[in-house]
């Protein structure tokens, strides 16, 4: 099966007044496959965030991309013009923001949004948006859709919030949808039940998902593979159950080691219980290895050069000398 997305060798980096330019993704390399969810889990300042952005090619002014291809639909998006963009974000890629308040327009009802989106995309013939626009809610709210759609935001609840950011994202059909720590505002209930909604969406909708956290709880039984970023390099790629239970890079051995995964635990809570990580988390990249200062299986040539994303297995890679 061929991929629907293929990330190549992307780097970024990001200028600050009087600064060198600072890297903020490095090499990173990765295919999205049809119906699949990858889980991409990584710390704060990780680049996460930058590496949704740069999919979409929605980067802050003082970001470049130094290397890399974004392979989609036959096209590298950063080689595409503004039109040929225009026609990808948010119809055939959407993205899914982490803050539901801001990314949804206070004074306009539910239903109207959904209505907009559609109009301006220009996908669905001006008489039948109505119609268009509540079979997107009954996809979406199993109970009380004419009521949302006819709610303004804030007469909703964060999970209801949630959902009409996800309505707005399959709104016009997209083959990909990227959600950047969408759940990361709402309690772990609701952050359940928006995991069973992207599920059952990913089936019916044939789907592929980049879905963005620093949770790992999150991704058991949910991602069907998981990338784990550690200072902008992918230090992890495989299959979610193998990654989650039996982690081979020495930084997700720690990460998973240190303390039972929880739905409701914080990051800074879960940050602080890592024991085996010693030494503060730097997102600047050095040269050989960037886990090199906290690892405690660390060798002489470890601090040399970057090591590469090694297959451990078929389907499993992870970046570390050990298994070069
Ligand atoms: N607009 C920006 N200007 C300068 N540095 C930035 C900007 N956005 C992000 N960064 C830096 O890039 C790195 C990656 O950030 P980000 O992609 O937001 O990580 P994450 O989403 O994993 O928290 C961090 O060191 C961050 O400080
Ligand atoms: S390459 Fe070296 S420093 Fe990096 S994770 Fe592996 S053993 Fe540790
Ligand atoms: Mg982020």
């Amino acid at each position: 099966m061929a991929p629907v997305l293929e990330v190549q060798d992307l780097s970024v980096s990001y200028r600050r007044a009087g600064d060198i330019p600072q890297p903020a993704l490095a090499g990173v390399s990765f295919e999205l496959m049809q119906g699949e969810i990858l889980g991409v889990l990584g710390e704060s300042g990780s680049g996460k965030s930058t590496l949704a952005m740069t999919l979409l090619r929605l980067l802050a002014p003082n970001a470049n991309v130094t290397k890399g291809a974004v392979l989609f639909e036959g096209k590298d998006l950063l080689q595409s013009n503004s039109e040929e963009l225009r026609k990808v974000r948010g119809r055939r890629i959407a993205l899914i923001f982490q803050e539901p308040v801001l990314a949804l327009h206070p004074t306009m009802r539910a239903g109207e949004q959904v209505r907009q989106l559609l109009l301006a995309h220009n996908s669905v013939p001006q008489l039948s948006l109505n119609e268009e626009v509540r079979q997107i809610f009954d996809k979406i709210f199993l109970q009380d859709a004419e009521r949302i759609l006819r709610s303004y935001p804030h007469q909703l609840s964060g999970g209801q919030r949630q959902r009409v950011l996800i309505a707005q994202a399959i709104a016009c059909n997209p083959s990909v949808i990227i959600a950047d720590e969408s759940t990361a505002s709402l309690d772990p209930t609701i952050t359940m039940e928006i995991l069973g909604l992207f599920q059952r969406l990913k089936t019916q909708l044939n789907l592929a998902m980049i879905f963005i956290t620093h949770n790992p709880a999150l991704l058991a039984g949910f991602a069907d593979r998981v990338m784990i970023l550690y200072g902008g390099r992918v230090a992890e790629l495989g299959p979610a159950d193998a990654v989650l239970a039996s982690p081979r890079h020495p930084y997700t051995q720690a990460l998973f080691q240190a303390v039972p995964q929880s739905l409701d635990e914080d990051e800074q809570t879960r940050m602080e219980k890592l024991p085996s990580i010693a030494g503060e988390y730097s997102s600047s990249l050095p040269e050989g290895c960037c886990f090199e200062p906290r690892c405690a299986e660390r060798m002489a040539v470890c601090s040399g050069h970057a090591p590469a994303l090694t297959k451990v297995n078929q389907a499993h890679s992870a970046a570390c000398f050990k298994y070069e």
